[in-house]
């Protein structure tokens, strides 16, 4: 079983609730909210404002990617605008373990992201902390870049890992992700797939989703 996480950043801003409604018609049960800081990516997004109003437009799962420089001083804040599931990436926090509990402790689902060149060694320690972990298939930023290939081994191994120790942790993946590729990330044990391009590139968030579920759908 995998979800589908539409990532709003690829949205229409000026027609977000349609947008909203189109991706939830189409089945996908988690929203993918990407916060940058033009920082810790070259890059400037959505904070907690959009955050707050998105919040009211939809039931759906609000999963909150922090692509930010000292994630702890911002991440429960995300919790209490709405957000059910909130990442920090390893990258950015040196005490990720408080940051994870922190979450956890404000009723969120703490996930830790990891870029590309990113060992999983570097967040080994920290895994039962963490609810899910979310592997960048691309360097985070922008939407639209290209799946960097290495990527499905890496959630190969990861999976590997939480089995291995008997862990709930959920693995979500981001980045580059389309109808061609969907199933092979699926079945290397990626279960939250988030996709921007995927599902707003045409036009017809609806359709695009549907499409990205049959793609990806091991059992057919
Ligand atoms: C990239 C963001 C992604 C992005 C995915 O830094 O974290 O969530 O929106 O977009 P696509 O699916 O187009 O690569
Ligand atoms: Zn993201």
């Amino acid at each position: 079983m995998f979800e589908i996480a539409p990532s709003i950043l690829s949205a229409d801003f000026t027609r977000l609730g349609e947008d909203i409604r189109q991706i939830e018609a189409g089945g996908a049960s988690v929203l993918h909210f990407d916060v940058m800081d033009g920082r810790f990516v070259p890059n400037i997004t959505i904070g907690l404002p959009v955050l707050k109003s998105v919040r009211k437009a939809t039931e759906l799962t609000i999963d909150c990617h922090l692509m930010i420089v000292e994630p702890n001083r911002y991440a429960v804040e995300f919790v209490k605008a709405g957000a059910n599931m909130v990442s920090v990436h390893v990258e950015a926090d040196v005490h990720l373990q408080r940051t994870l509990t922190a979450i956890r402790e404000a009723g969120g689902q703490a996930g830790i992201a990891i870029n590309p060149a990113t060992p999983l060694v570097a967040l080994e320690e920290a895994l039962p902390y963490a609810d899910f972990v979310l592997i960048m298939s691309v360097n985070p930023g922008f939407g639209g870049q290209k799946f960097i290939p290495t990527s499905i081994d890496k959630v190969r191994r990861l999976r590997r890992m939480i089995d291995e120790r008997g862990l709930a942790t959920r693995i979500e993946i981001d980045g580059g992700i389309d109808a061609d590729n969907i199933k092979e990330i699926v079945e290397a044990g990626a279960e939250i797939i988030v996709a921007g391009s995927a599902v707003f590139g045409e036009g017809k968030p609806e359709e695009s989703v549907k499409k990205l579920i049959d793609a990806g759908s091991v059992w057919v």
